[in-house]
């Protein structure tokens, strides 16, 4: 049966833990210098609805390093922008190419994707969820203070596809996750009674980072909320997260924000500057994780 990684609940939480630990073996062959083909000459398509620097280029890259080859395909000059069925495009694709990602707004574009292609499809962010981001978030976790399980994790910010997909981390590496976010800036809320009582939302981000172990947030306004920008900034206004705010988590607490980050905005230059701050390793790990993901996927 083909797989498609969706969200994070398409995996067991074994395999996300499998996932991770591959990641970091992946990541150490490579930093020896060590050639890893097991994905030679496997082709994956990427669709791109939205921008992205780190999606594009870490699939694209981790393709190449397994061996193998990624297609950059953008709806203004392919037939899905003039209107060619998302599902003729998944049937049509999916018998040339092993695996294709997609970047798009509604996620049920995905959904729809995937129930037509033979191949299986990742999701590289749609307006509900961002799964990849959280394969690479956990591994840095991971990496730098061992299991999340039993941990406090602290969202401050929007209730958005990031914020869902630490929800569903939670659900499935079992660790505690205080949402901090402005009222009308609620998490979808089945996504959030899934996850049941681990995760609530504590309004106050100051209460929420109490004694947490890392710190994550995410832009105001995602793609696609480009004119909303001025109003979240007023309703955003206290839910930024500063040094103050880091003082009230745990002394070893690490900060991580999927980026792009606006400083001044949703994180001050102070935080994300700091000397020792994991965002860049973070941002680094999507290419390990997205690759681990990719074998996982396709052998
Ligand atoms: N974090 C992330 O997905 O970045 P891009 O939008 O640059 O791909
Ligand atoms: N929430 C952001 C994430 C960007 C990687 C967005 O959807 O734009």
């Amino acid at each position: 049966m083909t797989r498609h990684f969706l969200t994070l609940l398409d995996i067991s939480p074994g395999e996300f833990r499998d996932i991770i630990r591959r990641a970091g073996e992946l990541k150490r062959l490579r930093q020896q210098g060590s050639i890893v083909e097991t994905l030679k000459h496997k082709v994956l398509a990427m669709i791109f609805e939205k921008s992205s620097t780190r999606t594009r280029v870490s699939f694209e890259a981790g393709m190449t390093q397994l061996g193998g080859a990624a297609m950059f395909l953008s709806p203004r000059d392919t037939q899905l922008g003039r209107g060619e069925p998302i599902e003729d495009t998944a049937r049509v694709l999916s018998r040339m190419v092993d695996c294709v990602m997609i970047r798009t707004f509604d996620h049920e574009n995905v959904e729809r994707f995937a129930a037509h292609s033979q191949v299986p499809v990742i999701n590289g962010l749609t307006d509900l969820v961002h799964p990849c981001q959280l394969l690479a978030d956990m591994q840095t976790f991971f990496e730098h203070r061992g299991d999340i399980q039993g941990r406090t994790v602290t969202w401050v910010g929007d209730g958005n596809n990031m914020c869902h997909s630490y929800i569903n981390a939670a659900r499935q590496l079992d660790f505690k996750l205080n949402i901090a976010c402005p009222e009308g800036y609620d998490p979808d809320p089945q996504i959030l009674a899934a996850a049941g009582e681990r995760c609530a939302i504590i309004r106050d981000p100051m209460e929420a980072a109490a004694g947490a172990d890392l710190v994550v947030t995410d832009v105001w306004a995602s793609m696609g909320q480009e004119e909303e920008q001025k109003q979240r900034e007023q309703a955003f206004a206290g839910y930024q997260v500063t040094a103050q705010l880091m003082a009230q988590a745990d002394e070893q607490a690490l900060f991580m924000h999927c980026l792009p980050a606006h400083r001044g905005e949703e994180v001050a230059a102070e935080v994300i500057d700091a000397p020792g701050a994991v965002v860049w390793e973070e941002a680094e790990n999507r290419l390990h994780a997205q690759k681990a993901l990719l074998e996982f996927l396709l052998t």
